[in-house]
């Protein structure tokens, strides 16, 4: 049995990227090991968010986790504005970081592109944070997609300092990544991977889109000039992209694949992802729709939030002893 902690920002739709690279993660770990899952809330705001939205986009994350599987019996989930002491050791965390280490994140330097020439600190600031988050926790095992890797390992380092400094007082927690999907792709170019900030909605999936929309999609998904259905993730991105959707939501190998379309072309396979997609969404888009307008999800997210702040508070307040903010 081992502590897991994992987060997503809502900021705006869920794709099958966070679904596949990490929420399915979340549903298999919930059985054996003690869970934490977060709307990562205070993260999203490290970019411009309408407050309304934001508001709807965090209840409606809730929604989705417990929509796709997650058992509120079995995990904490809760929103990190409403446990204080993500932002208290998110800012000790920041005074042990070096702006070096912070501008080298690969996600600071693609997010702040898009910022012009006001960049917000809380981009740059954004690891330590999530370090925190982690660290609150004694978090072993830390269930991510493959963008969060790099994130992850500062966040290690960042442990380590701290106990090397003030004497050893978090767990080193480990990166989980899904064993195929651990970078779902842009389903417009291959090349980049699938994220919800994309101005092409052709471009992604949201876990909420109707059948129509999941079909067009699909259909409309870039792949290359060949008619041949081969898991080659180095010529052929879009259709191993398209393999790894499918793959993910029937248990297939690769190479049962393969062998099921040897006779067939594209157009039949985009068709089988499609309705493979459909049929595995449909489930979670009831339960989404049903638990959107229930108070029970009030009371989930408010005794998730009285649980994580029991055992936050009990770390923040061994940090801030062992480096002298107390009496
Ligand atoms: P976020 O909100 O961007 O994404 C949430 C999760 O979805 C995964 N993911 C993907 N996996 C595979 N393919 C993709 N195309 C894809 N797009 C997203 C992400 O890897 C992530 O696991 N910084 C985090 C949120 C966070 C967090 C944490 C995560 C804050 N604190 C503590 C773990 C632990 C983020 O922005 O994820």
């Amino acid at each position: 049995m081992s502590i897991v902690f994992s987060g997503i920002q809502p900021s705006g739709t869920i794709t099958l990227g966070n679904y596949i690279g990490a929420i399915k993660q979340f549903i298999s770990l919930q059985n054996q090991h003690t869970c934490y899952f977060c709307i990562v809330n205070q993260h999203a705001i490290t970019v411009p968010q309408d407050p309304d939205q934001l508001r709807r986009n965090s209840r409606k994350l809730a929604a989705l986790y417990l929509a796709a599987g997650l058992d509120p019996e079995k995990v904490t989930l809760f929103i990190q504005s409403e446990v204080p002491a993500h932002a208290q050791l998110g800012w000790i965390m920041q005074t042990i970081s070096y702006v070096g280490e912070l501008e080298r994140m690969t996600q600071f330097k693609d997010k702040s592109k898009s910022q012009g020439k006001s960049i917000p600190a809380g981009l740059l600031t954004y690891p330590p944070l999530m370090a925190a988050d982690v660290l609150l926790y004694n978090t072993e095992i830390v269930p991510v997609g493959d963008d969060q890797a790099q994130h992850m390992e500062i966040t290690r380092d960042l442990a380590h300092r701290f106990n090397q400094r003030f004497g050893t007082l978090f767990t080193i927690p480990k990166t989980q990544l899904p064993p195929t999907g651990s970078r779902v792709m842009s389903l417009q170019n291959p090349e980049k991977k699938m994220s919800k900030s994309d101005p092409n909605q052709n471009a992604y999936i949201s876990l909420l889109d109707s059948p129509k929309q999941i079909e067009k999609k699909i259909k409309k998904s870039t792949t290359d000039s060949g008619n041949e259905i081969r898991y080659d993730p180095q010529n052929k991105k879009g259709i191993s992209n398209l393999m790894a959707l499918y793959a993910s939501f029937t248990g297939e190998t690769f190479d049962q694949i393969e062998q099921k379309y040897l006779e067939k072309g594209y157009g039949q396979f985009k068709l089988d992802v499609a309705d493979v997609l459909i049929e595995g969404l449909k489930p979670l888009q009831d339960r989404y729709y049903q638990l959107i307008e229930s108070s029970h999800l009030d009371q989930i997210l408010s005794d998730g939030a009285e649980k994580a702040n029991e055992v936050a508070t009990k770390t923040l307040t061994k940090v801030e002893k062992a480096i002298g903010l107390s009496r």
